[in-house]
C-alpha cells in the first residue's frame, strides 16, 4: 500500500441531518480529489451508514467514526462498537478528543482501551492528544503531551505503533474561541512528538502524525511547511465541502512529491 503525501480530514462534531451528510458526500463524490492528499471525514454516528452508501466503493475518502467503545457488546447506553461503526462504515476511530476528554469523561485509561480494541477490530485509531493554554504558558507542553500518548498506546506493542493516527490538537487552539496556532508552535511539538513515537515503534513512526485546532485555508499551507507534520484534522473549516476540498489542495500544493 502506497501511503498518501499528505493527509486531511475533518470531524464533523455533533453537526448534520442525514440530508445535510448527504449533500456533503455527493458534493465530494463528485470532485476531482488531489491524488496525493488522502482524505478522511468523521461523520456523526447517525450519518456514517449514509456517507458511505453516497460515497462510491471506490472513493479514496477514508470515514471514520468520533467515538466506539472498547466493549464488543453490551449493556452501554448511547454507546456503539467498533463492530458496529466498521458495520456502518467506518475505518477509523477517533478518540482522545479534548471535548471529550472534557465534557464525556474520556480518560487517558479510556482512551488506552478504545486504542487496542480499534486494533483488535482491524480499525484505524486516531488518538487526539492536546494541552490546556496554561500548561503551555508553563512550558510544560511536551511532558504532558508525552504522558498522554504514553497512556494511549500503553496496550499497543511497539510493531502496532504504524498503524495509528496522532493528532495534535493543543486545546488552547480549538474552536471558536481557539486561537490558531503558528508553525512555530506546533513545530517542536511535532517534532517532539514524532521522536517519541519513533522510539516507540523501533524507529517505524505512526501511520501519521497529524495537526488540528482552528486549521483554516489560511494557514493550512503555513502549518504544512512543517515536514514533520503529516497533515491536518480540521474542524469548522471543513464542515463544508467546498472548505475541505479548498484545504486538500493547498496541502497538495504545500506537498508536491519529489
Ligand atoms: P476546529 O476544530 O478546526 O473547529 O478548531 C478542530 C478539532 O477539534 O479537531
Amino acid at each position: 500500500m502506497t501511503e498518501p503525501v499528505v493527509w486531511v480530514g475533518t470531524g464533523w462534531k455533533m453537526n448534520k441531518t442525514l440530508a445535510e451528510a448527504t449533500s456533503y458526500a455527493q458534493t465530494l463524490a463528485q470532485a476531482a480529489l488531489p491524488e496525493t492528499v488522502q482524505l478522511f471525514i468523521l461523520p456523526p454516528h447517525t450519518a456514517l451508514a449514509t456517507v458511505r452508501a453516497e460515497l462510491p466503493a471506490s472513493s479514496p475518502v477514508m470515514i471514520g467514526a468520533q467515538n466506539a467503545h472498547w466493549a464488543s457488546e453490551g449493556a452501554y447506553t448511547g454507546e456503539i462498537s467498533m463492530r458496529m461503526a466498521e458495520d456502518a462504515g467506518a475505518t477509523i476511530i477517533e478518540m482522545g478528543h479534548s471535548e471529550r476528554r472534557s465534557m464525556f469523561a474520556e480518560t487517558d485509561e479510556t482512551v488506552a482501551l478504545k486504542a487496542r480494541a480499534a486494533l483488535d477490530a482491524g480499525l484505524v485509531p486516531l488518538i487526539c492528544v492536546g494541552e490546556p493554554g496554561d500548561v503551555r504558558a508553563a512550558g510544560e507542553e511536551i511532558e504532558f503531551l508525552s504522558r498522554q500518548v504514553d497512556a494511549a498506546l500503553s496496550r499497543v506493542c511497539s510493531s502496532e505503533v504504524r498503524k495509528v493516527i496522532v493528532a495534535y490538537e493543543p486545546i488552547w487552539a480549538i474552536g471558536e474561541d481557539g486561537r490558531p496556532a503558528t508553525v512555530d508552535q506546533t513545530a517542536p511539538v511535532m517534532a517532539a512528538l514524532a521522536a517519541l513515537l519513533a522510539r516507540k515503534s523501533d524507529g517505524r513512526g505512526p501511520r501519521a502524525l497529524l495537526y488540528g485546532g482552528s486549521v483554516n485555508p489560511q494557514n493550512a499551507g503555513e502549518l504544512l511547511t512543517d515536514p514533520t507534520t503529516d497533515g491536518l484534522f480540521v474542524g469548522r473549516s471543513a464542515w463544508q465541502p467546498e472548505g475541505l476540498l479548498e484545504i486538500a489542495q493547498l496541502a497538495a500544493a504545500a506537498r508536491v512529491p519529489d
